[in-house]
Formats: C-alpha cells, structure tokens, sequence
C-alpha cells in the first residue's frame, strides 16, 4: 500500500510518500520545506506570512514526490485538516483535495496531533540522507530521508498513554485502541512550546525557543534559580505554564543578566518543565495501568524531557516507551500517511467505502482528537 501524505498545519510544508506491506514499512520520500528562518525575523509565528510561504512551497514540495511514478501508484492520500492555522491547513487540504478528484484517488483525513502520537512508531530507522535542491520558492528544505529498507511497524499494546507536546498543544491522551482517543488532561493556558518560545523572546533569544534554550541550559545550573512547579501536585492531569513564563519574567525585571545567568536560567525553567511534565505522565501511566507510554510533538525532541521519561517510565514494570527519533519530533508528513493507512484499515475493516471522499474533507483549525 502507498500513501501520500500532506502536511500544512503551520509553518512547515511537507509531503512523504509511506510504503506498507505486511506489517513493514519503508519511506520513499520525506520533504519538509520551511518557512521558519523568516519567521524567526518576525519573532514569532505570523499567520499571513505562514500561508503565503505555504502557497509558494506546496507545489514544489509535491513536485518532488511526482518524480517518484506518483500518482500511478499510489493507493491513497491523506492530509492533515487541523488543528492549525486556517489558511495554512487550507493550502495542503485543497491541494489534496484536487489531487484526490484528479487522480481518483481517496482522501483520508488526519488531525495534526494523531500525526505526533503515531511518529513515535517511526522509530530507530537506518536512513540514507540527500540533499534536494532548494525550493525555488527559496524555502529552507530540511535534509530529505528515505528509508530504502522495510522495517517492522511496532504494534501498540493497549491501553497507551501519549504525552503530545508542541508549539500550540501539551495534552495527556489516553488511547485503548487505535485510532480511539480520551484526552485525561492538557494544559489550561499555554503550551510547553509555546512557553520556550515565550521564555526566549524574555530573554532576547531568538525563535523557535526550544531548541535555544535546550542548547543554553547545557551549560546552566538547573538549581540557580527557584522556579514554581505549576500543577504538579493537583488531583488532575491538566498542565500550566504560563505561571512559569511569567515567574521568568520577574526573575528578569529589572536586571540585566549576563550569558551565565541566562544558561542557569534556562537550565531551571526547562528543569520545572520537564519535571512537571514526566511526573505528571509517569503518574497517569500508573493510575490508568499503561502498558505503554508515547511521547510526540516538536518538544519531544528535548533531550531532557527524553531521558528524564525514560528513566521514570524504566522503573514501570512491563510499560514500554515509545519515542519518535528527533527528525520526526517536529511536523513533517510520513506520520501524516501513517494515520492515513490505520484509517484506511479501520475503513476496510468496516467496509465503509464512502470513506475517502474528498469532498468531505474540510479543514477545521479547532480540531480535536
Ligand atoms: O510540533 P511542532 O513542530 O509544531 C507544532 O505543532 O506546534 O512544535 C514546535 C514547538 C516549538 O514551540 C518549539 O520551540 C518546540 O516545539 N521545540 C522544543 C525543542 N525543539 C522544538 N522545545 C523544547 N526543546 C526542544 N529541543
Ligand atoms: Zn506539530
């Protein structure tokens, strides 16, 4: 089975072609061009300046995966209608959907967050990197990754519990079948991507903050600086983390901070994060009895948040963890195809054969799982 998938939801415009054949994946094209460098001048996400980048990237993006025999062999398409930005999530979604009319082929659709939940199967994978050439559009293509060989598809043992962490969500979701999601908790104002980049914009470091601040707290004192816990002791499994940012702030006030004080700064906010955020985790896995834990979104490639959950998660008998590799932590479009095909056998399964009519596929920026 081929599918192709599209991914659109932000500033990033993917597309992969994912191969499937008795329970073996492999990955015929993986192309993520983005938009972030031009973003980062701005400081931040700005809408209209996504979308544009997003009209501009589509078509050389889906280019390249025509260089592949597609659409003659591809089964079926699949393509992320939210959650994200409106105009954003538009471009990929009439793209797909006037290839699904064109090509006759049928359209699933994903939501963005299953896609972070189900890259954590994407895992240790041999892949040979090649450049592409730039976009045309002059987007920054990441480094395209294919993966020649088939490689087992891990099954899910049942119930899971998956920590998605990115730029716009942080939520606890319980699954007890694929494709079957009860979200436990999430957070009640910001999320923890949004908060390093937040935390970083105090501390004048540039965007996206996550990756900023992992790199200065490296050479930070995690205990410099006292920072709050939010949440980490109430009855439930929702998160917090705007307290934080504003603790930041007030540490900020007033000073000025030298290099130092801001490696150590990073350090302890990462710190309280990551703390919060596994031992909340590790405590929903025990009260729900997971017999397996996820981990997906762009701050799962934190390498403290990691290995803090993989220590935590060690001292739980019979729970395996699954975390995505790093180049699959951020949005790109092979887990957009991978829930494409779990949607696809769930359809069979029900011999649904109305499923995959694009002209159901709306986009809808509040999505929820
Ligand atoms: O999943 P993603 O690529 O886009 C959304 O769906 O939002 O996540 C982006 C978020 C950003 O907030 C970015 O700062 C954060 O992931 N991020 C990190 C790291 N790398 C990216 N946060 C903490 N540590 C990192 N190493
Ligand atoms: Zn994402």
């Amino acid at each position: 089975m081929l599918i192709l998938g599209i991914e659109t939801s932000c500033d990033e415009t993917a597309a992969a072609v994912l191969e499937i054949k008795n329970g073996s994946f492999r990955i015929l094209s993986n192309l993520v061009s983005s938009s972030v460098e031009l973003q980062a001048r701005y400081g931040g996400i700005v809408p209209e300046v996504a979308a544009r980048k997003q009209v501009e990237f589509v078509m050389p993006v889906l280019e390249q995966v025509k260089k592949l025999g597609i659409p003659k062999n591809i089964d079926y398409i699949a393509v992320t209608s939210g959650p994200g930005l409106i105009t954003s999530l538009r471009v990929g979604v009439e793209a797909a959907r006037t290839l699904s009319y064109i090509w006759k082929k049928p359209l699933m659709q994903v939501n963005h967050l299953e896609g972070h939940i189900y890259s954590a199967l994407l895992n240790k994978i041999q892949n040979s990197k090649f450049k592409v050439p730039a976009s045309p559009a002059g987007g920054q293509n990441k480094p395209q990754i294919q993966n020649k060989n088939f490689q087992r598809l891990p099954k899910l043992v049942f119930p899971a519990l998956a920590l998605v962490v990115s730029g716009g969500h942080t939520q606890l979701i319980l699954m007890r079948n694929y494709l079957d999601y009860k979200i436990i908790g999430e957070t009640l104002d910001d999320a923890v991507g949004e908060a390093f980049d937040k935390v970083a914009k105090i501390l004048d470091l540039g965007y996206p903050g996550g990756p900023v601040i992992a790199k200065m707290a490296e050479e930070g004192n995690r205990n410099s600086f006292g920072l709050p816990r939010p949440m980490l002791n109430s009855r439930d499994f929702n998160f917090s983390f705007s307290g934080l940012k504003t603790a930041v702030l007030y540490k900020v006030k007033d000073k000025r901070l030298n290099r130092k004080d801001k490696k150590n700064l990073c350090a302890s906010f990462q710190e309280a994060c990551v703390e919060v955020l596994v031992k909340k985790t590790i405590r929903a896995a025990r009260e729900y009895k997971a017999k397996t834990i996820i981990l997906g979104g762009g701050v799962a490639a934190n390498k403290e948040l990691r290995e803090g959950l993989e220590r935590m998660a060690g001292e739980l008998e019979g729970v395996k963890l699954l975390i995505p590799e790093i180049k699959y932590t951020g949005d790109n479009a092979v887990m957009i195809a991978l829930v494409g095909y779990f949607r696809k056998i769930k359809a069979l399964k029900r011999k649904s054969i109305k499923k995959g009519d694009w002209s159901k596929v709306k986009v809808d920026p509040n999505m929820e799982l």
